[in-house]
């Protein structure tokens, strides 16, 4: 691959890493998808588990989010970096952290234009179409142990 597009996924820390996850969140959610401030920011994220993409040279690239219930959310890469593999290799650490946890499902809302992103990790769509923050999402369900 180009130097240019080389990147890392890590675990983050939200006291430390919070500025740059929040940068990234701003403008994807806020700015380009227009998510109220209000919504964006829910309170959650000391909560969380959280991971973070970083380009070669550093800069923060694309972030995701485990909630202490298993939900995984928050899922952003910036834009010039999109359909590169950073959101899956963000979307496997989220989901080996909810494996660690003990996890036997773990559950997200697709934003309903990335139903085949989740569906390629082996998400599954449940029931009807819903609205958050005015974006069209779905309730997606993956099994992580059988039984
Ligand atoms: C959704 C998102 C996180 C995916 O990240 P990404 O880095 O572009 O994803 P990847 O490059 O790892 O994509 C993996 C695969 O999913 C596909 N894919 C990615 N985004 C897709 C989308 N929106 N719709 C359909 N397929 C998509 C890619 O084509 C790729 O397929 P391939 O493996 O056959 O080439 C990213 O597009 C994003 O941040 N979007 C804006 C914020 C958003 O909508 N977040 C999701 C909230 S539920």
């Amino acid at each position: 691959m180009q130097d240019t597009f080389r990147f890392n996924v890590r675990r983050a820390d939200w006291r430390a890493d919070g500025p740059q996850l929040s940068a990234i969140r701003r403008a994807v959610f806020v700015i380009e998808q227009r998510v109220p401030e209000h919504e964006e920011w829910d309170g959650l994220d000391e909560s969380c588990r959280h991971v973070i993409a970083l380009a070669a040279e550093g800069s923060a690239i694309g972030t995701g989010r485990l909630l202490p219930d298993g939900r995984i959310g928050r899922m952003a890469v910036l834009a010039p970096w999109r359909e590169r593999g950073v959101g899956s290799a963000l979307l496997r650490e989220l989901i080996a952290l909810a494996r660690e946890a003990g996890f036997r499902e773990t559950r997200l809302h697709a934003q309903t234009h990335a139903l085949a992103f989740y569906r390629k990790h082996g998400y599954v769509a449940h029931g009807e179409q819903f609205f958050e923050a005015n974006i069209p999402h779905y309730e997606m369900r993956l099994t992580l142990l059988a039984g």
